[in-house]
């Protein structure tokens, strides 16, 4: 009969994580060269909370190093940046950006539930009362003003 041993299941993981750690990823911030145009306050805002997912500007913390986490964290900023990217805000075209309008308001009222894993590692990207009720505002401000011009500046 075979039996697996406790030390042999040991060995073996920690073999696998040593090897899973060479499986390439890509780390990379490509330009920012249309980014949103914002208040100072309300982009602040926004780089605390957003822009490792929903930027070119990811701040790759050393958990994105270490494999297999760092593969959960590629790919969640891979799929972030397309939903939603503020470096390429001004390239994209304006019925993507109406559609993003409304989903942001709901994404800040839903607060830390949006992506739970991550305000759980990064807590100060979390946004304060005050500092949510200041974006919620100017959202609705910006959008009343700006239903002409679909929210590009
Ligand atoms: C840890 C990464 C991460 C962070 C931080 C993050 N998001 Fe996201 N977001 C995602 C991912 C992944 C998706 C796409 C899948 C989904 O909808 O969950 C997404 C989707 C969205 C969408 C939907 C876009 C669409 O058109 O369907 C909006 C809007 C959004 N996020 C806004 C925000 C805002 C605003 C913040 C900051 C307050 C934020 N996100 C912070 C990862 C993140």
């Amino acid at each position: 009969m075979m039996t697996v041993s406790f030390k042999s299941i040991a060995s073996w993981s920690i073999l696998w994580l040593m090897v899973i750690q060479f499986v390439p990823l890509q780390r990379i911030n490509p330009p920012a060269d249309s980014e949103i145009q914002l208040p100072d306050t309300i982009k602040s805002f926004l780089k605390q909370a957003c822009y490792d997912c929903h930027s070119n500007e990811t701040r790759w913390t050393s958990i994105a190093y270490v494999a297999p986490v760092s593969w959960l964290t590629v790919s969640t900023v891979a799929s972030g940046r397309t939903a939603l990217n503020f470096s390429t805000w001004n390239n994209t075209n304006n019925t993507k950006i109406k559609r993003s309008r409304s989903k942001i308001r709901s994404v800040i009222l839903e607060g830390t539930a949006h992506q739970r894993i991550y305000y759980f590692m990064e807590p100060s990207a979390k946004l304060t009362e005050s500092q949510s009720r200041e974006l919620l505002q100017w959202l609705k401000a910006t959008f009343e003003k700006q239903e002409s011009t679909g929210f590009k500046n």
